[in-house]
């Protein structure tokens, strides 16, 4: 029930489309017990959005997602940044202090859960990232900071797979750090890759495209990861599956990701049988 005191929380994003975070985050506040209220704010304008965060902030609006296309854009706008922010150069939270707000990245954490669920560890791993983008550097910083063995970023642009491999290796000079074209998965001399699918190929209404088909790349694979969540089970994690590696579908990583922001708005953190439930919740709520 909304009243006076009703923390007010919201997601920025253009479009907000379908997004799933009003979902994520009025029901974690319900099974919480907390009086909040998420609500979709569209900032249309981009040129506007530093209007936007300084209204929100006089407004007392306690926090937000941030999501495409502001996840860097919005940076400037804030007093400062929580550490993995910083290394991934990206923000989809923001906490409300009196002076302004603070950027965290709780993609990270969400991607750590997406794999400890499926008791795939990044410590000693040999991580293999498919594509370059922001989902990629948040997977790139995720083995940087997880005690990977070797990280290995494959992108059908591989000068951005090298930019990505150069930042890594800033952040981890000790971590061997490898980039090559997409097209040169073949060359790989491992058979043991945690993969990561960072890319959107596959993503629904292009449900039957796959980054890579070919058996004999998932037969170098220990385990396949895709962040894509719609659908539930990706064309990759098929064809992972079939050849017989654990997959670990996106939908966890977003339900951990809004989790742990949830947390840092409200100091409460959701059980991992609750993360489960919202979890069915949240597949009953994708795009057929
Ligand atoms: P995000 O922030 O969601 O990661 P992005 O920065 O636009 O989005 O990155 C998209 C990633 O998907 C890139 O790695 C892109 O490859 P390029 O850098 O070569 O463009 C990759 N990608 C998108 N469509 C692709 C396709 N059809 N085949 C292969 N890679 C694709």
């Amino acid at each position: 029930m909304i009243d006076a005191k009703t923390k007010v929380l919201g997601l920025l994003a253009h479009p907000i489309g379908h997004s799933l975070s009003p979902l994520i985050q009025n029901t974690l506040a319900t099974v919480c017990g907390e009086n909040v209220a998420y609500l979709p704010f569209e900032v249309k304008n981009p040129d506007e959005l530093g209007a936007a965060i300084r209204g929100a902030h006089a407004l007392g609006i306690a926090g937000f997602n941030v999501t495409v296309p502001y996840k860097e854009a919005v940076i400037p706008h804030l007093l400062g940044l929580g550490e993995e922010a910083r290394l991934i150069g990206a923000v989809n939270t923001l906490v409300r202090t009196e002076e302004g707000y603070v950027g965290h990245n709780t993609d990270l954490a969400g991607m750590a859960t997406m794999l400890a669920r499926k008791n795939l560890r990044t410590e000693g791993a040999h991580i293999l990232l498919l594509g370059a983008g922001g989902a990629a550097r948040s997977a790139a910083v995720l083995a940087a900071t997880g005690g990977a063995a070797e990280l290995v970023i494959l992108n059908r642009n591989p000068v951005r797979a090298e930019a990505l491999a150069k930042a890594v290796r800033d952040i981890t000079p000790s971590l061997t750090v490898r980039a090559a074209a997409l097209e040169h998965w073949q060359e790989l001399p491992g058979n043991d890759y945690l993969c990561i699918q960072c890319t959107s190929v596959g993503m629904w209404p292009n449900t039957e495209e796959s980054i890579v088909e070919d058996p004999r790349f998932f037969e170098k694979l220990s385990a396949a990861a895709d962040i894509v969540y719609t659908p539930e089970e990706t064309k990759f994690l098929r064809l992972a599956r079939a050849a017989g590696k654990p997959v670990a579908g996106g939908l966890a990583m977003l339900i951990s990701q809004g989790a742990h922001a949830f947390s840092l708005w409200t100091g409460k953190r959701c059980t991992a049988e609750q993360e489960e439930r919202l979890l069915t919740l949240a597949k009953g709520a994708l795009p057929a």
